[in-house]
This record gives structure tokens, sequence and C-alpha cells, in this order.
């Protein structure tokens, strides 16, 4: 089993990554020195596939076990939601020794996170993620939260779990849209890493897609390790942790256009992948014909390349009122080189523009 270390300011944690790593759930919690129980939070969805497993790994460690199911979908990230949490837990007899256990997706993942962060002042947490994306990204790092009615993961904190335990063979039972979904961010460390990465993406994509172990362990592990080596320098998202937003500015004006619902989290960060690539290629005049590259590669991965059905102003007069935009005009990261990212760059509003028309086929 490969074991990964987070190194942040505020707790040091193992990753362990292996193709049937959930199976020794409570061996890897107990050799944590973690004794009390174990509160499994999951989804309806999730629970149906994992969580007796998942139980059991806990149980067969002599660890006591308790299960929560929520709906699945983004509506169980609700303070509402939480708040339902806080009083099973505390039904439960929940109590600082104990732990938390988010089995799950992004959605699982951030609400059980919070839930662990604030519940007693802050409790035991361990993830074990069940989706490429919360893989990649949302298991790692210790952002946690919910939404509120007028904006997504506005309410939350920081808060690293304790242990992550990522176990890529669970991704055989993910339906191929949310696989495909997750590749969007695996493409996007791609990208901030460095042109190897690129090229073995690029040259052996239909093994990730086929979910061959043998290639999917070794990719999920690059993509974590670039995340612990950016969290680890920036935990609290001050500077250098931008750098995980490649994509996502254009990304999340889609979203918003889109209503969350026209095109999914990675599908548009695929699109707005091309759009940043592109703007890097006028700015810092990047060099290596990525434009094209990256969109013979998404379409090959399933990713969209072109935007339809969303209006490009309406996109980007949302980037512009994006609520989470500390500075309007600053808040692009762009490549100088493949592997070298730039975080906080002034993109010229009409360059922008002409890049979202592009996207969608102006
Ligand atoms: N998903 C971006 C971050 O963790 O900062």
């Amino acid at each position: 089993m490969i074991q990964l270390l987070a190194n942040t300011r505020s707790k040091e944690y193992p990753v362990f990554l292996s193709a049937g790593a959930s199976n020794d759930a409570g061996k890897l919690w107990s050799s944590q020195g973690r004794g009390g129980k174990i509160v499994i939070i999951t989804d309806s969805n999730v629970a149906n596939l994992f969580l007796g497993e998942v139980e059991q790994a806990f149980v067969s460690a002599g660890f006591g076990v308790k299960a929560i199911v929520v709906d699945a979908g983004e509506e169980a990230k609700s303070l509402s939601e939480a708040t339902r949490l806080y009083s099973e837990l505390y039904r439960l007899q929940t109590r600082r020794r104990d732990a938390i256990c988010a089995l799950g997706g992004g959605v699982v993942g951030d609400l059980a996170g919070f839930i662990a962060s604030t519940y007693m002042r802050g409790i035991g947490l361990v993830q074990i993620p069940t989706t490429l994306l919360s893989q990649v990204d949302s298991s790692i790092g210790g952002k946690v939260g919910v939404n509120i009615s007028e904006a997504k993961n506005f309410v939350g904190s920081f808060y690293q779990p304790d242990l992550v335990i990522t176990d890529p063979s669970l991704l055989k039972t993910l339906p191929r849209d949310q696989l495909v979904e997750g590749l969007a961010e695996v493409v996007k460390y791609a990208l901030l890493s460095g042109d190897e990465f690129f090229y073995a993406l690029e040259s052996s994509h239909e093994e990730f897609l086929m979910l061959n172990m043998a290639f999917v362990e070794p990719m999920v592990r690059r993509c974590i390790e670039y995340k612990l080596g950016v969290v680890s320098d920036d935990e609290r998202d001050y500077g250098r942790r931008a750098v995980l937003n490649l994509g996502h500015s254009v990304a999340h004006g889609i979203e918003t256009v889109g209503n969350y619902t026209a095109y999914s989290h990675g599908q548009a960060v695929a699109l707005g992948l091309i759009a940043a690539i592109r703007i890097s290629e006028q700015v810092f005049s990047l060099e290596g014909d990525y434009a094209a590259r990256l969109e013979s590669l998404l379409d090959l991965l399933g990713l969209p390349v072109r935007m339809e059905g969303i209006d490009p102003h309406a996109v980007t007069g949302a980037m512009a009122s994006d609520k989470k935009a500390d500075d309007l005009s600053a808040n692009m990261v762009l490549l100088k080189q493949i592997g070298e990212p730039v975080i906080n760059c002034d993109v010229d509003a009409a360059m922008l523009t002409r890049e979202v028309e592009r996207l969608a086929g102006e």
C-alpha cells in the first residue's frame, strides 16, 4: 500500500492509496493509535454499494460503528442537514474521542468534514472518497463546508482529516459521467505538473477509462502528491493554493449561468481549461500546441470542448460578479509553460470575452 504524507501547518496525516485499501479501514485507523467509535456518514447511493463492507472493516478491527445516511445529491450540503446530523450524533452519544468517517464523494466529504470540524468543537475525521473528483481533490486539503441559498461553499472551515483512505477500486461502480467529470481535474493536474504527466494521459487515456488499476493508481497518486505539495505550502489558500483553480474561474461562470445543471463541474472545468490555455498562449506565449492537444485529449475522454446553449456574455458577466472573487480583475490562473502556473493574472476583459465566445463557437 502506498502511504503519502500530508504535512500542513495545522496537522500531519497519512493518505493511504491502493486498490482495496478501504477493506483495511479499521486496521489503518487503529494504526493511527485511535480508539472510540466510528460514525460513518454516507449517502443513499454509496450506502447501497459500500457501507456494509466499510462497516465490517471497522468492526473487525474492534471499533464500534454507527452509520448515518443522507439523501444523495447537493441538497444535503446545507445547514439544515448539518443541524439534523448534530442531533443524530448526540443521540448516538458521539463524544470527542469518537470519529466521523466520510464515505462518499465531494458532497458527503464536505458535509461530514464540516460536521467533524464543528461538533463538540472538532472530532476525528477519516475520509474515504468514492468518486474520482473527491479522490484527487476534495478529500485532501481540509476545505469543508456547506452551501447557503445564495452561494455554494460559503460557510465552512479548514479542517484537515486525520486519515485519508483512497481506494481507486471503488471507482468501478461509478457512473461513467462521474468518472469522466473527475478526469477534468486529472487533466488540470497534468497541465499544472508538466508534459510528462500530460503525455501519459494522452497516450493511455483508454486505460483510465477502462479503470485499469495499474494505470489509474499511479495517475491518482500524481494528483494527490501535487495537491499535498500545494496544501503543505499554503493550507489557508492565501497564495499558491490558488493554482488549483486553473480553469475554474471560467468554469464557475459557466456553472452559474447554466444553473449548475447545463454542465457538471467537471465539464465546466474542461471548458475553463481550454479558455485558460488559449489565454496563456496570448499572455505568456505558452508554447507546445497545448490548446489543440488539450482539446483532443478532452474530446477523447468524453469531455466537452464546445459550450452549447450558454450565452458567453452571461458567463463573463457572472465571472465579474463572482462573489468569491476578492479582486475581480486578477483572479485567473494561467500557465507560463506547462507545469509552471501563474496565479492572480490580470486578464484583459476583451481577451477573456473573445475566448469565452470562442468556446461557444462564435
Ligand atoms: N479544490 C481546490 C482547493 O482545495 O483548494
